[in-house]
């Protein structure tokens, strides 16, 4: 009992660090961790830092999320035809929910039910108005490099 008490307290002071971040501005530092990634990675995301990952992560219908190293959010690279490769950002257009892993070609936001086409990021169903942000991904060997919005 003591040790969940002390986790929960400990959480706690994680939670307020996080607002006083929140409270006091947004660190600009890349995200440090771009998983998964492959080595070496040269690509280069909207915010210049180089975001990649093995193509054999993202077969045919799968995808694998990355971070924009802009904006820290979740992007899909996507594979949904043989040989085309796009990024889709995770953040619901609706009201900014991030959307669940594309699943049945469809990205779904759990917030208000939007749904979203995994291939072009339209809108199969509202509230959401407006297609997810779509990234450049180019294939460079067997590694998925993140680009910029398209
Ligand atoms: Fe995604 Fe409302 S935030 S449907």
């Amino acid at each position: 009992m003591d040790g969940g008490i002390a986790a929960v307290a400990l959480g706690g002071a994680g939670l307020l660090a996080g607002s006083l971040t929140a409270t006091f501005g947004r660190s600009k530092k890349p995200a440090a961790t771009t998983a998964p990634s492959a080595a070496p990675a040269p690509a280069t995301g909207s915010g210049g830092t180089k975001v990649s990952v093995a193509a054999s992560a993202v077969p045919v219908g799968g995808s694998a999320p990355v971070k924009d190293p802009s904006s820290g959010d979740t992007v899909y690279i996507l594979q949904p035809k043989a040989g085309q490769y796009c990024g889709l950002s995770s953040v619901c257009t609706h009201s900014g929910c991030a959307v669940d892993a594309p699943k049945g070609g469809q990205l779904y936001c759990p917030c208000h039910g939007s749904r979203f086409d995994a291939s072009t990021g339209a809108v199969i169903n509202g509230p959401a108005t407006k297609p997810l942000p779509k990234y450049t991904v180019t294939k460079d060997g067997d590694r998925l490099d993140l680009g910029p919005l398209a």
